[in-house]
């Protein structure tokens, strides 16, 4: 059969090469994919931009499409599975009105609150002068999080009064992230470690994938800005049966309910952003899509057909997911400037990489050179018995890779706290 998957980077590149290993797959169309999608194994890019729903519409009816997986969350929250329906096509993703848990934080604290979901206390502004005053009178830190989609880059915790205060004006005043900053959440700041929990969820059932840690800050020991991640190691170290109990117990089982009850059918992925403090899961976000990095490091993991398990879930049929027993390392190689303005269009150059799976993010080819594009440029990933030798193999052979200005962390896999 042939797939098509929806998206252009690492994460969808993973979900692209894990999905040409089944028997059951011809081609794997990526729309638009990049230089990596490009000469992967049973893989084809089309390029048509992921905002284009009529032009994928004609895609999935030329190309005899028969599943198609989303990958980013903007098609979810603005109703790509809602525009296919009619289509003689299987959809992996929710509707607009599941992944609105993704596109409003303020729909999705409400949420919370109302289902028991455990999460930090949270007061909503649409009025910047009501949350300055608001932000006179607070313990700090406090984290303020923009409503709508704002690429990731939506939150801060901020320290005190002044930085909270100027983040309100960016936001609310001058609009830096346009209609998605129009309101505002000020939320308790929750301390702890952080946990990505994801998989599978139906109307029916969650099934977690393999625990995975996303190491976010950009330079070694934690230092530095925030980024999209910059590595990720799978499985947690942190991850126990007691934890997982309570997660699936206190946050999984109300969000299924919560979702049934609003009778929003919800097929596809999920990723609970968690904080964990003595065992007690508390839920920062929910994420309507897979987490990057940590695809990348969970479809390295995955002994399963990813294929059946997509199709058995949208059949409302039993899914079982088998996981490797070992671990998987990947490290985040990207443009000197990220996450601030970097420089593109750099040629790559590859030498002997050895066993690395390289899942590419920011690249596109041109002619026979590879470029870089993003911020965010390769993933190198490696699969082995413990998370130490994943982490040795990798840095040994990381020199292999090499563009202008390119910058990674030296410490992933070396130390566990995210
Ligand atoms: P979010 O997009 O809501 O996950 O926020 C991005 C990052 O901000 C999270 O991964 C956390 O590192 C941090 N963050 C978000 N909410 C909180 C919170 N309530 N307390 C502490 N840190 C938070
Ligand atoms: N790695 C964090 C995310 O995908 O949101």
């Amino acid at each position: 059969m042939n797939v098509l998957v929806i998206g252009q980077g690492g994460r969808e590149h993973a979900i692209a090469w894990k999905l040409a290993q089944s028997q059951k797959v011809e081609i794997v169309f990526v729309a638009p994919g990049n230089g990596g999608t490009e000469v992967e194994d049973k893989c084809e890019n089309i390029n048509i931009k992921i905002s284009d729903f009529s032009a994928i519409q004609k895609l999935i009816r030329e190309k005899n499409i028969k599943l198609v997986v989303i990958g980013p969350e903007d098609p979810l929250v603005n109703g790509l599975v809602d525009f296919l329906q009619n289509e003689d096509v299987l959809v992996f993703g929710p509707s607009a009105n599941g992944a609105k848990l993704e596109g409003s934080k303020i729909y999705s604290k409400k949420f919370m609150f109302k289902n028991d979901i455990p999460t930090g206390e949270a007061k909503f502004f649409s009025c910047s002068a009501e949350a300055k005053d608001y932000l006179d009178n607070c313990e700090y830190p406090i984290v303020l999080k923009a409503d709508g989609l704002a690429a990731g880059k939506g939150v801060l915790v901020a320290q005190d009064s002044d930085s909270a205060k100027n983040w309100v004006d960016a936001v609310m005043h001058d609009s830096v992230f346009g209609e998605a900053g129009k309101n505002i959440l000020v939320e308790e700041c929750l301390f702890g470690t952080e946990l990505s929990f994801m998989g599978i969820l139906t109307p029916k059932e969650f099934i977690p994938f393999e625990t995975s840690v996303d190491y976010k800050p950009l330079e070694d020991n934690n230092f530095g800005p925030n980024t999209g991640g910059m590595g990720c190691i799978s499985p947690s170290p942190f991850m126990n049966e007691d934890l997982k109990k309570a997660i699936m117990q206190n946050v999984v089982q109300p969000t299924i309910d919560g979702l049934n009850k609003l009778g929003v059918k919800y097929y596809g992925f999920m990723y609970f952003g968690l904080m964990v403090k003595d065992n007690d899961p508390k839920v920062l976000e929910f994420n309507c899509r897979l987490g990057d990095p940590e695809t990348q490091c969970l479809m390295m993991q995955m002994e399963s057909d990813l294929l059946s398990c997509l199709i058995d879930a949208l059949n409302d049929e039993e899914v079982t997911i088998d996981w490797k027993k070992g671990a998987s390392v990947g490290v985040v190689m990207a443009s000197a400037g990220y996450p601030g303005t970097y420089k593109t269009g750099c040629t790559v150059k590859f030498g002997n990489t050895g066993n690395l799976k390289i899942f590419h993010a920011g690249t596109t080819l041109d002619g026979a050179e590879l470029k870089t594009s993003g911020g965010r440029v390769f993933s190198i990933n490696y699969y082995d018995d413990n998370l130490k030798d994943c982490s040795e193999y990798i840095y040994k052979n990381i020199e292999e890779i090499q563009f202008d200005g390119n910058i990674y962390r030296t410490d992933i896999g070396k130390i566990y706290e995210s």
